[in-house]
């Protein structure tokens, strides 16, 4: 076994660890017993150096830009396989052949529909509530209506817990959108595959007829698969948080979708669109980029940096071909493409950028494609959740089954008061 030796340089004492290799990538420093062996912890906030887990699912190379999920490399499954082919991947650790694919899929059809009693949640909220604060709640109700769930043995229980949450994840998505319009509710149509039916969900009116592209079906099924997993990023790595206390399964997605929101991480998108209209028009361009690199303006360009790729985030480059294929047929806002070409054209050859290593991310471009969709922006983090639903509850299921998981506590270094007397 490598090992790794410290020295402490003010006493000389020296203490070994054991160096933790993995299949590819960087090796780990197993400092499970530095605490035990030195009396000390160690300092990172952001776990910008930490490995919190060992994990079979995703591998990142985020220097080179690379992206597979159990093995495979995202522009193959992004390009050559449906969404729903990616979840059995990610859930059953081999892609499907066509029967299990069927199978998968009319299952997943027929678990989309959810409790009439849910829906009624969706009754207390006003008007104005943000689509993302009644997704997470309705997940987290979710926990009440199947809470046989929280005490899981048997691996079929695994299974169909996860697949549970997986095909009510979009029937809840387009509740919260129409109750967000206060238009009536429409329920999952078991004729349609995944990705159609909640196009269908999202759009129809009760006995007209809903219009769906194919062209439309395919620009959002590769949304949901580069969405799909992510290691250990903020909402995962929340979701094992709760996860390690024993919490109930949809719990812990509920949690992970509340961390998702926020705009470092997938509020982004949202934001990204929203950034993208402000500015408007091309010659506002060199303006905003000036703001993003002003130390004294906590201006950002939404859209871009991330704390793994330092080079083109792998998904964003697949976004953005899909982009130049479909904008046409799928009719994207020319005015807004020709805004977000510029403000990409700028911060690549800009050297505040350069230097930081400042590529555009995933949510750089889905978001112009969902609006062509004519996806609401509020909508646009729900479509996040969709797409990471699977990632979430197969990271669930693999703590579930890690021998060496703990509740996930970490330490501090505290800098208050040593003591105070009243
Ligand atoms: N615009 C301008 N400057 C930026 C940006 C940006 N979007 N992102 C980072 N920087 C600068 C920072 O100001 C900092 O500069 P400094 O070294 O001079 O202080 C440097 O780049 C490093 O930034 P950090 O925030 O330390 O990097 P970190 O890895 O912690 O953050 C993050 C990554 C949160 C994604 C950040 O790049 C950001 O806020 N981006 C905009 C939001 C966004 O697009 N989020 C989506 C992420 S992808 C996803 O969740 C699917």
């Amino acid at each position: 076994m490598a090992t790794i030796t410290i020295t402490d340089n003010r006493d000389g004492k020296q203490y070994e660890f054991d160096i933790l290799s993995p299949t590819v990538g960087p090796d780990v420093i197993d400092i499970r017993s530095l605490y035990q062996k030195t009396g000390m912890f160690t300092y990172d906030p952001g776990f910008t150096s930490t490995a919190s887990c060992s994990s079979s699912i995703t591998y990142i190379d985020g220097e080179k830009g690379e992206l597979r999920y159990r093995g495979y490399d995202i522009s193959d499954l992004a390009t050559k396989r449906t969404y729903l082919d990616t979840c059995y991947l990610l859930l059953m650790d081999k892609l499907p052949s066509k029967t299990e694919l069927a199978a998968f899929d009319m299952e997943i059809r027929k678990r989309s529909f959810v409790h009439e009693g849910l829906k009624n949640l969706f009754y207390a909220f006003p008007d104005s509530a943000h689509p993302m604060a009644m997704m997470s709640s309705a997940v987290s109700a979710l926990s009440a209506f199947h809470y046989e769930h929280l005490d899981i043995k048997e691996e079929e229980e695994f299974q169909i817990m996860a697949r549970r949450i997986l095909a009510k994840i979009p029937t809840l998505a387009a509740l919260s959108y129409r109750r967000s319009l206060g238009i009536p509710f429409i329920y999952p149509d078991i004729e349609r595959s995944f990705t159609e039916n909640f196009l269908y969900m999202m759009r129809a009116y009760p006995s007209a007829e809903t219009l769906i592209r194919d062209v439309e079906i395919k620009a959002l099924d590769t949304i949901f698969t580069l969405h799909a997993e992510h290691e250990q990023n903020a909402s995962t790595s929340t979701v094992r948080g709760v996860a390690s206390t024993g919490a109930h399964p949809y719990a812990a997605i509920s949690a992970g979708i509340n961390a998702l929101w926020g705009r470092a991480h997938g509020g982004a998108n949202e934001s990204v669109i929203a950034q993208l209209e402000m500015i408007g028009t091309v010659d506002k361009v060199d303006e905003f980029i000036k703001k993003a690199k002003d130390p004294d303006d906590d201006f950002r360009l939404m859209g871009f940096g991330h704390r793994v790729y330092k080079n083109f985030d792998p998904r964003a480059k697949i976004l953005k071909q899909l982009l130049d294929e479909l904008k046409e047929d799928l009719g994207v806002d020319s005015e807004l493409l020709e805004v977000a070409m510029r403000i990409e054209e700028v911060a690549l050859t800009d050297e505040y950028f350069i230097k930081r290593k400042l590529y555009p991310n995933i949510d750089f471009y889905s978001g112009l494609i969902l609006t062509a969709l004519k996806i609401p922006k509020s909508l646009f983090t729900i479509i996040f959740v969709i797409g990471r639903s699977v990632g979430w509850i197969t990271q669930w299921i693999e703590l579930r089954h890690d021998k060496e998981m703990k509740i996930a506590r970490p330490r501090q270094r505290y800098t208050g008061p040593v003591s105070k007397k009243i």
